[in-house]
């Protein structure tokens, strides 16, 4: 969201992205797991890309194949270095360091796995950074908790160095400030600090923040900037964090359209994806997830209870109760309460797609309604057409999907079956019940179904003594005596007149 770039210019952004991500307990790369619609890794490679590096190496490990199949796409400028054994954060920026051969001037380091780090703060951190001359400078935050996490420790107000949780003494281990693992360094410092690094820790590895103590033994100056905003810190590891990070992600989206005009009558229970688009004046209502690429147009209402994937919903319109995807809905168009809108719809402006209605590839033209209960596939409709309640677009013969046309004006009767292909020109009308497999002339009338008969007398002599019998007699008895009695009333009539 943040791409305010720096002043000072930046030589490289090395992204950590080997490790393991176990407690994920996942097939998929966690980096790739998504949040708000986007692939988790996205996130960093947007703060990255805010610097303005003149290179971006992605130091990638575990599950590399499917994070290198995403870079590939999403960012092919990237330079990718593997790091073979997870040694640790210092061993996997040597790695994206020897990737990058010589170099000079600032470094950021930053990690795949920290997704609400934002470009302004990156860039905060290097100005920072070059204001003060430093030799490292780290992100840190005070958290409620800072279990697991390094410790700064500082010494006369400075940064002396960073304590991991599983090597740092009680006293330590009481320090709420906390390493975040975003750093900038001097290119030269980082490459002596990490050729000095030993494994000699609880857990091993080679730590990429003993280099801010090597930086303080040999001369150079450590930094620090403290975010006020922890989130910016927060990486996940499991899928609980996860979840934690995308209803942060999601408050903030939700607050960032607030703020644009939109009305969101239920925060709790709206979710939007950062690839969505709206215009102010739109109104969501509950339980409602705008997915996807999904745009909305000023005065549109959407929900209750509606979910649009990759959706375009235009000015105005209504769409109540409705599942949506890669569907374009007109504007001033009416769409639910309970509508399906498949791939490939598309409802012209003041048209509508009401109760209990699935459509599919269905082009439905201005004005055009199909209000109830209907099955609508393969289907081009014009303008001005009606389709009564119950119809079915029968596209499919059990092999072979076939299209129908509606032309201009077009009256559809209840509880008809279009039999694909077929072709019902301008202005025609089908009687209800219809079975259509001709194609039917412009301003026609077709009827295809069976007369009506009647049988006369027919439960009085199939069912006598039912109900049904008993009802019949009675009303006929009705009928007979009232015929009787207006019999008698102009036989008086006529005597009076004699
Ligand atoms: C590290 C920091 C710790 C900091 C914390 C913030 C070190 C020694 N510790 O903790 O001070 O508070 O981050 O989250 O640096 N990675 C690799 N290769 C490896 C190991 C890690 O690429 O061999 C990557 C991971 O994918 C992850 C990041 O580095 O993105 C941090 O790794 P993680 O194991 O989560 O952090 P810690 O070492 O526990
Ligand atoms: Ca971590």
């Amino acid at each position: 969201m943040n791409d305010t770039p720096t002043r000072a210019p930046v030589a490289a952004v090395i992204v950590l992205a080997a490790g393991g991500g176990t407690r994920m307990k996942s097939r998929l790369s966690k980096l790739l797991h998504t949040i708000a619609g986007r692939p988790m890794l996205s996130y960093a490679l947007d703060a990255a890309r805010a610097l303005q590096p003149e290179r971006l190496v992605v130091v990638v490990g575990h599950l590399r194949e499917q994070v290198e199949a995403h870079l590939a796409e999403s960012a092919p400028q990237a330079i990718i270095a593997e790091q073979p054994v997870r040694n640790g954060t210092g061993g996997a920026v040597a790695c994206g360091l020897a990737a990058l051969g010589d170099l000079d001037g600032v470094v950021a380091v930053t990690y795949g796995d920290v997704p609400l780090l934002s470009g302004e703060t990156l860039s905060l951190l290097v100005d920072q950074h070059v204001a003060d001359g430093n030799a490292c400078t780290v992100l840190t935050a005070v958290v409620p908790d800072p279990t697991g996490y390094g410790r700064i420790v500082r010494e006369g107000g400075e940064v002396a160095r960073i304590v991991e949780h599983r090597d740092a003494t009680e006293a330590e281990r009481a320090i709420a400030e906390i390493n975040s693992g975003i750093y900038v360094f001097d290119a030269r410092v980082l490459r002596e600090g990490l050729s000095s690094l030993q494994p000699d820790n609880a857990q091993s590895e080679l730590y990429l923040t003993d280099v801010l103590g090597y930086a303080r033994a040999h001369g150079g100056r450590v930094g620090a900037v403290r975010t006020d905003d922890a989130w910016q810190t927060e990486g996940v590891n499991d899928r609980v964090q996860l979840a934690a990070v995308s209803a942060e992600v999601n408050r903030r989206l939700l607050e960032h359209w607030m703020r644009e005009g939109v009305t969101i009558a239920d925060p709790s229970t709206t979710w939007i994806e950062a690839e969505a688009d709206l215009s102010a004046d739109v109104t969501i209502l509950p339980n409602t997830q705008l997915l996807g690429a999904t745009s909305v147009a000023t005065g549109a209402v959407i929900g209750p209870d509606t979910t649009l994937r990759d959706c375009e919903v235009g000015e105005n319109a209504h769409v109540i109760r409705t599942h949506g995807e890669l569907s374009i809905i007109g504007e001033d168009a009416e769409v639910g309460p309970f509508a399906r809108l498949r791939p490939g719809t598309v409802l012209g402006a003041r048209g509508k797609i009401g109760t209990f209605v699935e459509a599919k590839n269905a082009h439905i033209g201005d004005g055009s309604k199909v209000p109830h209960l209907t099955y609508c596939g393969d289907a081009w409709i014009g303008e001005g057409v009606n389709v009564g309640a119950g119809t079915i677009f029968a596209n499919y013969d059990g092999k072979h999907k076939s299209p129908t046309h509606l032309g201009d004006n077009v009256f559809i009767g209840s509880n008809s079956v279009l039999v694909a292909p077929v072709d019902v020109a301008d202005g025609a009308f089908v009687a209800a019940g219809s079975a259509v497999v001709d194609d039917v002339p412009p301003g026609a009338l077709a009827v295809a179904r069976g007369r009506q008969h009647i049988s006369d007398g027919w439960v009085a002599k199939r069912r006598p003594g039912s109900k049904a019998a008993q009802s019949a007699a009675e009303s006929s008895g009705q009928v007979h005596q009232a015929v009787e009695q207006a019999r008698e009333k102009l036989a008086r009539e006529q005597e009076d007149h004699q």
